[in-house]
C-alpha cells in the first residue's frame, strides 16, 4: 500500500540550522532589500534511517518546489536535477537507501541563472531561494499509478463521461496481468459507478460512459467528484485518489462560457510572495490568498502571475470556485535553445501537475510579454495541446497585432494610463479587441492585466490618490463589461509585491495592488468586491478619511462610494442629508456602478468651508428602499481601540496564521496617519515572521506566526495609546 509521509521536519541547512519546510534560504526586510542576498547557493541536508516496511518496495522523495536548479543526491550519489523553481522534483531514493544513517543533500541555486526561465533578462518580482513548499516521501509498490488524467466529456448533456488516462510505472515484472479497479466518487466519497481493467504497460485509456444526475461544477457551486484507482499486481496494492468537476469552459468571440453559460471575468493577478519570507508559507496561508481573492475581493478569476503556484492555493480554487488562469515561468525575455527547451518542459510539467483542477481554464503558454517567436510558440502550443486537449491557451502579451498562435487572445491593456488627458486627447479604459488584434473578425479575447505600473498607489498615499486608483479599475472593469467581445478583465495585482531595483517606488515594492503586502484592502480593493450580488454580501464603502483638510483645496468632494445598494444617504452633521444614486452615466455598464457626490450636489455652506467647523458624517445603504447598511465617519477620529484579528483561532503543527492590527477609532474606522509603531511579543511554540516592532501603515499592520510545535500561542500586542491586547492561538496536531 501506497504511503505518502510528509518529509518537510528536521532538515539542516547550510549545515548547522536545523529548519523545517517550507523555508526560505535568506529572510528579507519588509522594503529596500537587498535582492543579491540570496541570489546564490544553499544547502539543504537531511538524516534518515530506512524503514524496515519499505523492504521490496519503490521509496520516492518529492520537494513540490525548489528555488532553484536544484540536485538532489543520496548517500553521495546524484538522484536528481531539475532547474524549474516552480514545480515539483521527485527523486527515487530505492536503489542507493541504506539500513541506517541515509544522507539526503539538496543544493539549490538562487543565482539568476540566465539558462533557466524566467532569468536573463529583468524580472519584475522576486525568486526567493530556498526549499519553499513542503517535501514528501513516498513508498509506493514497484507496480504503482504514476499520474491520472481525469477528462471530463459532454459537459451539457444529460448523460456525462469521462476519459480516464492512466499512468503506471513498473519496476518489477508481475507474475499476474495487473487490474485497475476504476470507482467515481461524488463529493462524499460515495461510490458513483465503479469499473475494472487490465492495467497495459505505461498508459492505460479507459471511458465510463453514461454517467446520471451528474452536478456541474460551478463558481457558486463547486461540486467536487473523486477518482479513485487501485491497482492490484504480484508487487501489491497502489491507490490514488484526484478530485476532478465536471464543467465546460470556453472562451469564444463573445465572451467567456462557463457550464454554456455567459460569465463575464472579473479577476486580478497574484504573487505568491509575502513579506520577509517569501514564498516560503504553508498550507493555510496559500488557501487563505484563494479565500481572499473569492469572499473578499469577490472575483470569480485569479491568474497564477507569473508561473505555477501552490498546491494548496490551487486546491482552494477547486473548493471555493474560483477560476484559475495558469501559466509558464518568465517575463519578457526569451533565451537561447537550452532556455526554450527548458520553457517547453515548464509547459509539460505544469500540465502534468495541473490537469485534474476543475477550477484551471486556460493555459498560459507564451513567457508573459514577450516578443512573438512563431517556431518557439507553434511548439508550446503544440505540447499543451497534446497533453490536454480539454482547455485552451492563452498567451499574455502587451503588444498589438501578434501573431496568434493560441485559442485565446490575452492581452495586457494599459491604455487608461497611456493617454493623458492634458495631452487634448479622450482617455479610454480599453481599446476594442480589433485595435489590438487587427482582425476583422471577433476572436476569443481575454484583457490579462491593467493600471499597475501606470497608477502605483502606496496604501500611505493620499486619499485622493487612493481615491484615484479605485475609479481606474472601475473604468476599466465598466469597458470589459461594456464589450461583448471582452470576455473579462484581469486586473494588475491583488496585492502589493517586492521586486528588484530596475522596479517598484525604490523600496523594492511595486505598490500596484489593491491590497498591501499584509492583504490589507485599499480603496481599489471596493471596485471589485462592490460588484457582487447584494444576496451575497453588501457592500457599502467610501473612499474617504472624512476630514476637512486631507484633499487639496479642502472638504471630502467629490466622494467615491463603493456599493452595492440601490442608493444612499449621506447625512452631514445633524441637518444636511443628500440622496445618491449609482452613477449610471458615468458608468453604464458595470453591475453596480458606484454612487459619487459631486460638489454640485451640495450647497456652498452644506458641507461647511474652511475654516467653519466640521462634523460627523453617516452613510446609509438602502435596497429595496430598506436600509441595510450604515458607515459612521466621525468628525474628530481618536485612537480608541487596537483591532487585532488572528485568520483562525486553531491551526495545524507547522502551519503559519497571519494576524492582522488595525488601530480603529471611536466608530470602527483606521486611523491613517497614526504613525507610532505596535511592540509583538509571544510565547508558546512559535516563531514571529520579521520585527517585533511594526510600524502602523495607513491604520494597519500584520504579521505571521509560524508555529513551532503544538499547544497554546499567547501574542501580545502594544502600542502606546491603546490598551494591551493579548490573543490565544492553539496549535494541533496533524
Ligand atoms: C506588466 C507585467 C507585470 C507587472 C506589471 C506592472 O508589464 O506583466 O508583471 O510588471 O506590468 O504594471
Amino acid at each position: 500500500m501506497r504511503t505518502e509521509q510528509c518529509f518537510s521536519d528536521g532538515w539542516i541547512f547550510e549545515g548547522i540550522e536545523e529548519v523545517c519546510l517550507p523555508h526560505t534560504a535568506v529572510e528579507l526586510p519588509f522594503s529596500y532589500l537587498d535582492e543579491a542576498s540570496y541570489q546564490r547557493p544553499f544547502s539543504y541536508e537531511k538524516h534518515f534511517d530506512k524503514d524496515p516496511t519499505w523492504e521490496g518496495q519503490e521509496v520516492f522523495l518529492r520537494l513540490d518546489a525548489a528555488m532553484a536548479n536544484a540536485r538532489v543526491s543520496l548517500n553521495g550519489v546524484e538522484i536528481a536535477a531539475h532547474a524549474d523553481g516552480y514545480t515539483p522534483i521527485t527523486a527515487r531514493m530505492t536503489d542507493v537507501l541504506v539500513d541506517e544513517g541515509n544522507h539526503l543533500e539538496v543544493i539549490v541555486d538562487g543565482t539568476e541563472n540566465p539558462d533557466i526561465p524566467p532569468f536573463g533578462g529583468q524580472i519584475d518580482y522576486l525568486t526567493y531561494a530556498g526549499l519553499y513548499r513542503d517535501a514528501w516521501l513516498i513508498v509506493r509498490p514497484k507496480i504503482a499509478i504514476e499520474n491520472l488524467k481525469i477528462e471530463p466529456g459532454s459537459f451539457l448533456d444529460d448523460k456525462q463521461s469521462l476519459e480516464l488516462n492512466v499512468f503506471t510505472t513498473r519496476y518489477a515484472d508481475s507474475e499476474n496481468t495487473p487490474r485497475l479497479f476504476i470507482e467515481v466518487l461524488d463529493a462524499n466519497l460515495e461510490p458513483v459507478v465503479a469499473q475494472e481493467v487490465d492495467a497495459a504497460q505505461g498508459l492505460t485509456h479507459c471511458s465510463i460512459e453514461n454517467l446520471e444526475d451528474i452536478v456541474l461544477w460551478d463558481v457558486d457551486n463547486p461540486y467536487l467528484y473523486s477518482v479513485r484507482i487501485t491497482l492490484k499486481s504480484s508487487a501489491g496494492t497502489d491507490v490514488v485518489e484526484e478530485r476532478f468537476g465536471f464543467r465546460s469552459a470556453e472562451f469564444k468571440p463573445d465572451g467567456f462560457y462557463l457550464n454554456g453559460r455567459n460569465l463575464k471575468i472579473r479577476g486580478l493577478n497574484r504573487h505568491q510572495s509575502f513579506p520577509y519570507i517569501g514564498y516560503a508559507l504553508g498550507k493555510a496561508a496559500q488557501e487563505k490568498d484563494a479565500e481572499i481573492l473569492k469572499n473578499e475581493l469577490r472575483l470569480n478569476l485569479v491568474r497564477c502571475s507569473h508561473y505555477p503556484q501552490s498546491k494548496y492555493f490551487l486546491d482552494r480554487c477547486d473548493e471555493i470556485g474560483l477560476l484559475v488562469f495558469e501559466e509558464i515561468p518568465g517575463w519578457q525575455h526569451i533565451g537561447g535553445d537550452a532556455w526554450k527547451s527548458e520553457a517547453i518542459e515548464n509547459v509539460r510539467r505544469m500540465i502534468q501537475r495541473d490537469w485534474n483542477h476543475p477550477s484551471i481554464i486556460i493555459w498560459g503558454v507564451r513567457i508573459n510579454e514577450s516578443q512573438d517567436d512563431g517556431d518557439f510558440y507553434q511548439r508550446t502550443n503544440a505540447l499543451a495541446r497534446e497533453l490536454d486537449p480539454t482547455r485552451q491557451t492563452g498567451g499574455v502579451r502587451y503588444h498589438t497585432n501578434s501573431q496568434l498562435l493560441e485559442d485565446v487572445y490575452t492581452m495586457n491593456d494599459f491604455i487608461l494610463g497611456e493617454v493623458e488627458p492634458e495631452r487634448n486627447e479622450p482617455q479610454r479604459a480599453l481599446r476594442p479587441q480589433a485595435e489590438v488584434t487587427g482582425k476583422e473578425v471577433p476572436i476569443p479575447y481575454l484583457v490579462t492585466e491593467y493600471n499597475g505600473h501606470m497608477y502605483p498607489t502606496k496604501a500611505t498615499d493620499s486619499e485622493h490618490r487612493l481615491a484615484e486608483q479605485a475609479l481606474r479599475h472601475l473604468e476599466v472593469i465598466d469597458a470589459a463589461f461594456g464589450d461583448p467581445n471582452i470576455s473579462g478583465c484581469v486586473g494588475w495585482c491583488a496585492w502589493d509585491y517586492n521586486t528588484h531595483a530596475d522596479f517598484g517606488s525604490g523600496d523594492r515594492i511595486c505598490h500596484h495592488g489593491v491590497m498591501d503586502m499584509f492583504r490589507e484592502p485599499k480603496f481599489a480593493a471596493y471596485a471589485y468586491s462592490s460588484q457582487c450580488e447584494p444576496q451575497d454580501g453588501i457592500i457599502l464603502k467610501p473612499a474617504t478619511y472624512w476630514a476637512r483638510g486631507e484633499r487639496s483645496i479642502g472638504g471630502v468632494l467629490p466622494l467615491l462610494i463603493m456599493t452595492n445598494c440601490d442608493f444612499v444617504e449621506l447625512q452631514y452633521g445633524e441637518t444636511t442629508s443628500q440622496l445618491g444614486y449609482p452613477a449610471r452615466d458615468r458608468f453604464p455598464n458595470l453591475p453596480h456602478p458606484p454612487i459619487i457626490f459631486e460638489t454640485r450636489d451640495f450647497g456652498a455652506q452644506q458641507l461647511g468651508m474652511w475654516g467653519t467647523d466640521w462634523q460627523s458624517g453617516t452613510i446609509r445603504g438602502f435596497l429595496n428602499n430598506e436600509h441595510v447598511a450604515t458607515f459612521n465617519l466621525v468628525r474628530n477620529p481618536l485612537p480608541t481601540s487596537l483591532d487585532v484579528i488572528p485568520d483562525a483561532g486553531v491551526i495545524s503543527e507547522r502551519d503559519a496564521v497571519r494576524v492582522m492590527i488595525r488601530a480603529l477609532d471611536q466608530v470602527g474606522n483606521k486611523l491613517p496617519y497614526l504613525l507610532d509603531p505596535v511592540k509583538v511579543s509571544i510565547d508558546g511554540p512559535a516563531r514571529i515572521l520579521g520585527p517585533r516592532i511594526l510600524p502602523l501603515r495607513a491604520g494597519s499592520t500584520g504579521l505571521w506566526l509560524q508555529s513551532t510545535g503544538v499547544g497554546k500561542i499567547n501574542l501580545y500586542v502594544r502600542h502606546d495609546r491603546f490598551a494591551p491586547v493579548e490573543r490565544t492561538i492553539t496549535v494541533q496536531q496533524t
